[in-house]
Protein backbone atom coordinates (compact mmCIF):
# COMPACT_ATOMS: atom_id res chain seq x y z
CA UNK A 1 0.00 0.00 0.00
CA UNK A 2 1.55 3.14 -0.77
CA UNK A 3 2.26 5.34 2.34
CA UNK A 4 -0.01 8.20 2.83
CA UNK A 5 -1.59 8.10 -0.91
CA UNK A 6 -5.04 9.73 -0.26
CA UNK A 7 -8.11 9.20 -3.31
CA UNK A 8 -10.87 10.63 -4.01
CA UNK A 9 -13.66 8.42 -5.38
CA UNK A 10 -16.48 10.78 -7.07
CA UNK A 11 -19.64 10.72 -8.31
CA UNK A 12 -23.49 11.40 -8.05
CA UNK A 13 -24.43 8.12 -5.44
CA UNK A 14 -28.37 8.58 -6.54
CA UNK A 15 -28.07 6.40 -4.46
CA UNK A 16 -24.92 4.20 -4.24
CA UNK A 17 -25.07 0.30 -5.54
CA UNK A 18 -23.40 -2.73 -4.92
CA UNK A 19 -21.50 -1.46 -7.60
CA UNK A 20 -19.72 1.51 -5.99
CA UNK A 21 -19.07 -0.52 -2.79
CA UNK A 22 -16.86 -2.51 -5.05
CA UNK A 23 -15.33 0.05 -6.33
CA UNK A 24 -14.48 1.40 -2.34
CA UNK A 25 -13.72 -1.76 -1.66
CA UNK A 26 -10.78 -1.96 -4.16
CA UNK A 27 -9.33 1.49 -3.61
CA UNK A 28 -9.13 0.20 0.03
CA UNK A 29 -6.70 -2.22 -0.75
CA UNK A 30 -4.47 0.45 -3.08
CA UNK A 31 -5.22 3.92 -0.87
CA UNK A 32 -4.29 4.84 2.49
CA UNK A 33 -7.54 6.60 3.18
CA UNK A 34 -10.61 7.15 0.74
CA UNK A 35 -12.56 10.17 0.20
CA UNK A 36 -16.06 9.35 -0.98
CA UNK A 37 -17.10 12.50 -2.73
CA UNK A 38 -20.29 13.14 -3.55
CA UNK A 39 -21.68 15.85 -6.24
CA UNK A 40 -23.71 18.40 -5.27
CA UNK A 41 -24.48 19.77 -8.85
CA UNK A 42 -28.35 19.64 -9.37
CA UNK A 43 -28.32 19.59 -12.89
CA UNK A 44 -28.26 16.00 -12.67
CA UNK A 45 -31.73 16.48 -11.12
CA UNK A 46 -31.00 13.78 -8.16
CA UNK A 47 -34.01 11.84 -6.70
CA UNK A 48 -31.89 11.95 -3.34
CA UNK A 49 -30.40 14.81 -1.68
CA UNK A 50 -27.38 14.95 -0.67
CA UNK A 51 -27.38 15.12 2.93
CA UNK A 52 -29.83 11.63 1.71
CA UNK A 53 -27.16 10.43 -0.45
CA UNK A 54 -24.29 11.00 2.03
CA UNK A 55 -26.19 9.29 4.53
CA UNK A 56 -26.45 6.21 2.92
CA UNK A 57 -23.15 6.05 1.84
CA UNK A 58 -22.07 6.57 5.21
CA UNK A 59 -24.30 3.65 6.75
CA UNK A 60 -22.64 1.58 4.15
CA UNK A 61 -18.89 2.60 5.10
CA UNK A 62 -19.81 2.87 8.71
CA UNK A 63 -16.97 0.06 10.15
CA UNK A 64 -14.13 1.51 7.92
CA UNK A 65 -11.78 4.23 9.05
CA UNK A 66 -9.74 4.61 6.12
CA UNK A 67 -12.83 5.91 4.42
CA UNK A 68 -14.75 8.97 4.50
CA UNK A 69 -17.48 10.71 2.65
CA UNK A 70 -18.17 14.35 1.58
CA UNK A 71 -19.93 16.50 -0.49
CA UNK A 72 -17.78 18.87 -3.04
CA UNK A 73 -19.56 21.75 -5.22
CA UNK A 74 -18.18 23.16 -8.60
CA UNK A 75 -15.28 21.56 -10.11
CA UNK A 76 -13.78 18.03 -8.91
CA UNK A 77 -9.92 19.48 -9.51
CA UNK A 78 -10.64 22.36 -7.48
CA UNK A 79 -11.92 20.19 -4.62
CA UNK A 80 -8.94 17.80 -5.01
CA UNK A 81 -6.60 20.37 -5.33
CA UNK A 82 -8.06 21.75 -2.20
CA UNK A 83 -7.64 18.25 -0.48
CA UNK A 84 -4.09 17.43 -1.53
CA UNK A 85 -5.44 14.71 -3.17
CA UNK A 86 -2.72 12.03 -5.21
CA UNK A 87 -5.64 9.78 -6.95
CA UNK A 88 -9.33 10.30 -8.80
CA UNK A 89 -10.73 6.85 -8.63
CA UNK A 90 -13.43 5.91 -11.41
CA UNK A 91 -15.24 2.73 -12.15
CA UNK A 92 -15.33 1.44 -15.35
CA UNK A 93 -17.80 -1.43 -16.01
CA UNK A 94 -17.59 -1.80 -20.02
CA UNK A 95 -16.19 0.04 -23.16
CA UNK A 96 -19.57 1.96 -23.32
CA UNK A 97 -18.12 4.06 -19.99
CA UNK A 98 -14.66 4.68 -21.73
CA UNK A 99 -15.86 7.42 -23.98
CA UNK A 100 -17.43 9.60 -21.36
CA UNK A 101 -14.45 8.65 -18.63
CA UNK A 102 -11.31 9.01 -21.22
CA UNK A 103 -12.63 13.04 -21.86
CA UNK A 104 -13.62 13.77 -17.96
CA UNK A 105 -9.46 11.91 -17.36
CA UNK A 106 -8.02 13.99 -19.40
CA UNK A 107 -9.68 17.44 -18.81
CA UNK A 108 -9.51 16.97 -15.21
CA UNK A 109 -5.20 16.42 -16.51
CA UNK A 110 -5.24 19.46 -18.25
CA UNK A 111 -6.79 21.26 -15.38
CA UNK A 112 -4.73 19.50 -12.85
CA UNK A 113 -1.65 17.26 -13.59
CA UNK A 114 -0.53 16.25 -10.01
CA UNK A 115 -3.79 14.51 -9.29
CA UNK A 116 -3.97 11.03 -11.59
CA UNK A 117 -7.11 9.50 -12.28
CA UNK A 118 -7.18 5.71 -12.07
CA UNK A 119 -9.58 3.45 -13.23
CA UNK A 120 -10.78 0.13 -11.16
CA UNK A 121 -12.98 -2.53 -12.87
CA UNK A 122 -16.05 -3.90 -10.69
CA UNK A 123 -16.26 -7.36 -10.67
CA UNK A 124 -18.38 -8.41 -13.75
CA UNK A 125 -21.56 -8.74 -12.22
CA UNK A 126 -21.68 -5.45 -12.05
CA UNK A 127 -21.15 -4.57 -15.65
CA UNK A 128 -24.40 -3.80 -16.12
CA UNK A 129 -25.05 -2.34 -13.46
CA UNK A 130 -26.18 1.55 -12.63
CA UNK A 131 -28.08 3.96 -10.43
CA UNK A 132 -30.32 5.24 -13.23
CA UNK A 133 -31.62 1.55 -13.98
CA UNK A 134 -31.80 0.69 -10.37
CA UNK A 135 -34.14 3.23 -9.84
CA UNK A 136 -36.43 2.47 -12.70
CA UNK A 137 -36.80 -0.89 -11.49
CA UNK A 138 -37.86 0.29 -7.94
CA UNK A 139 -40.17 3.25 -9.49
CA UNK A 140 -42.14 0.02 -10.58
CA UNK A 141 -41.72 -1.97 -6.86
CA UNK A 142 -39.00 -4.11 -9.19
CA UNK A 143 -36.91 -5.83 -6.93
CA UNK A 144 -33.91 -4.45 -6.87
CA UNK A 145 -32.25 -6.18 -3.22
CA UNK A 146 -29.08 -7.83 -4.77
CA UNK A 147 -28.40 -4.39 -6.47
CA UNK A 148 -28.23 -2.24 -3.73
CA UNK A 149 -27.08 -2.22 0.01
CA UNK A 150 -29.76 -3.49 2.23
CA UNK A 151 -30.40 -0.17 4.08
CA UNK A 152 -30.68 1.63 0.49
CA UNK A 153 -33.01 -1.43 -0.54
CA UNK A 154 -35.52 -0.30 1.66
CA UNK A 155 -35.19 3.52 0.95
CA UNK A 156 -35.95 2.73 -1.94
CA UNK A 157 -39.03 0.53 -1.51
CA UNK A 158 -40.07 3.75 0.98
CA UNK A 159 -39.81 6.33 -1.42
CA UNK A 160 -41.65 4.60 -4.06
CA UNK A 161 -44.24 2.99 -1.96
CA UNK A 162 -47.70 3.67 -3.38
CA UNK A 163 -49.94 5.64 -1.19
O1 LIG B 1 -21.47 9.32 -10.85
P1 LIG B 1 -21.26 10.24 -12.02
O2 LIG B 1 -22.54 11.00 -12.32
O3 LIG B 1 -20.73 9.50 -13.22
O4 LIG B 1 -20.14 11.29 -11.56
C1 LIG B 1 -19.74 12.33 -12.42
C2 LIG B 1 -18.90 13.36 -11.64
C3 LIG B 1 -19.67 13.90 -10.46
C4 LIG B 1 -17.62 12.73 -11.18
C5 LIG B 1 -18.57 14.50 -12.64
O5 LIG B 1 -19.74 14.96 -13.25
C6 LIG B 1 -17.85 15.66 -11.98
O6 LIG B 1 -16.67 15.58 -11.70
N1 LIG B 1 -18.58 16.77 -11.72
C7 LIG B 1 -18.05 17.93 -11.08
C8 LIG B 1 -17.91 19.08 -12.08
C9 LIG B 1 -16.64 18.94 -12.90
O7 LIG B 1 -15.54 18.94 -12.40
N2 LIG B 1 -16.83 18.81 -14.23
C10 LIG B 1 -15.76 18.68 -15.18
C11 LIG B 1 -15.42 17.23 -15.45
S1 LIG B 1 -14.21 17.13 -16.75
Amino acid sequence: MPDGKLAIYPGTFDPITNGHLDIIQRSRFLFHSVVVAVTTNPAKKPLFSVEERIAMIRTCVADQHSISVESFDGLLMNYAVGKQADVIVRGLRAITDFEYEFQMALMNRKLADSVVTVFLMPNEKYTYLNSTIVKEVARFHGDVSSFVPKEVNSILIKKFKTP
